[in-house]
């Protein structure tokens, strides 16, 4: 069996993989499926470290690059001076992050350090179109980076040229049945509908009801389905909906090949279904996230409304950088699904694949047979 999307790429299995670890798209790409790398986490250094690796370990397979367009990238910022940010910072927010990273024994930082903080964040992380640009540059030329996906809004008209012109496909992350047609009027090739389930940025419509939305809005431009997936059942079902395969991201956090740390393991595999929430807390877009302390300060009655994108990532993502540095277990909230309530134990990439598809083929026998003996 394969789709058309999945003949495009040389897929043996309907399975799309996001993810920020080099080791899980490789993996997940020479065991027929399809990688597709995060850049957002990452300096253009280290990204470019990154792809190498991916691309040593899984040579001649096709793998895609994520990158973020947001809809308001603040080219002013590129030229202000980390003190002038961070008099856009309201001073209820600075204290409230000082209070909440004090309570958990974390080192606050003083004016100095916050303003060089703030000056390396924007130069080497803040999303913005050019930094985009620039982790593209990187892939343009390789052979097997066949996908460049947008995660948040159409990617701008110069981006989708010059990827189609290098030979690669363009696909979009869309929340809405609405922001379709604006999507085919820029001449994205593949829609990937993320329901309210999936883990990271999402929108507010559950998979079951947005799949075929996208899918009947989308004509002829084959659809991924993304949000909800950790079985072969559920992969059986978003194909039903008319998605022509499915596009993943939490069910990679539990392997063994992923960067997560055992402290984040645990948090995943103790927490179910009902542990996350969407917050607009990291980002300032609503991301979902295991409720852990740092999401449950923010959700608190007297806690300040979160700061839109990206002053929001100016503020809290140092403070997320002490985090994941002492693993302070009280406040990780890692993004993530809701089907972590099915993830309790560490997988590899292999096994999960294997497990999916197995189930897959199981469940459209067993469809086969269900409408059979009804007949
Ligand atoms: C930890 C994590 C980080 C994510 N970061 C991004 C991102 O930077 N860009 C993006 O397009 N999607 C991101 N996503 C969303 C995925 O692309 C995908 O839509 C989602 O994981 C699918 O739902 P699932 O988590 O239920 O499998 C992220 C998801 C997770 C779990």
């Amino acid at each position: 069996m394969q789709t058309e999307v999945m003949s495009w790429f040389d897929m043996e299995a309907p399975i799309f993989a996001f993810t920020h670890c080099p080791d899980v798209a490789a993996a997940v790409s020479a065991n027929g499926g399809f990688g597709a790398l995060g850049t957002t986490r990452t300096t253009l250094d280290q990204f470019a470290i990154d792809l190498k690796w991916l691309v040593d370990h899984s040579p001649n397979r096709p793998f895609g690059v994520d990158v973020m367009f947001p809809s308001k990238a603040p080219k002013e910022f590129e030229e202000m001076t980390p003190a002038q940010i961070r008099t856009l910072i309201p001073r209820e927010h600075e204290q409230f992050l000082d209070h909440l990273t004090a309570q958990h024994g974390l080192p606050v930082s003083s004016a100095e350090e916050k303003e060089q903080w703030i000056q390396d964040y924007v130069t080497k992380r803040l999303r913005t179109h050019s930094e985009a640009g620039k982790r593209l540059e990187l892939v343009y030329d390789h052979p097997m980076a066949q996908l460049m996906i947008s995660a948040l809004g159409v990617p701008p008209q110069e981006y989708i040229d010059r990827a189609h012109d290098c030979g690669m496909k363009v696909a979009s992350l869309v929340g809405h049945p609405k922001h379709v047609a604006r999507q085919l009027e820029a001449g994205v090739d593949i829609l990937i509908a993320a329901g309210y389930e999936a883990g990271g940025h999402t929108g507010d419509i559950a998979s079951l009801v947005l799949t075929p939305q996208v899918v009947d809005a989308a004509g002829d431009t084959p659809v991924l389905h993304a949000g909800g997936i950790a079985k072969g059942r559920q992969i059986a079902a978003a194909m039903a909906l008319g998605a022509q395969a499915v596009w993943t991201g939490s069910i990679w956090l539990g392997t063994s090949e992923a960067e997560t740390t055992p402290v984040i393991k645990d948090i995943l595999f103790e927490s179910t279904s009902g542990d996350t929430i969407r917050s607009r807390s990291g980002s300032g877009k609503p991301v979902r996230r295991v409720k852990g302390g740092f999401i449950q300060a923010w959700e608190a009655e007297d806690a300040p409304r979160p700061l839109p994108m990206p002053l929001q990532s100016v503020l809290v993502e140092e403070l997320f950088d002490k985090m994941d540095k002492y693993q302070t277990k009280g406040l990780l909230s890692p993004a993530a699904g809701q089907t972590i309530g099915m993830m309790n134990a560490e997988t590899d990439v292999r096994g999960v694949i294997y497990e999916l598809m197995v189930e897959f083929g199981e469940t459209m026998a067993n469809l086969e047979a269900l409408l059979g003996d009804g007949g």
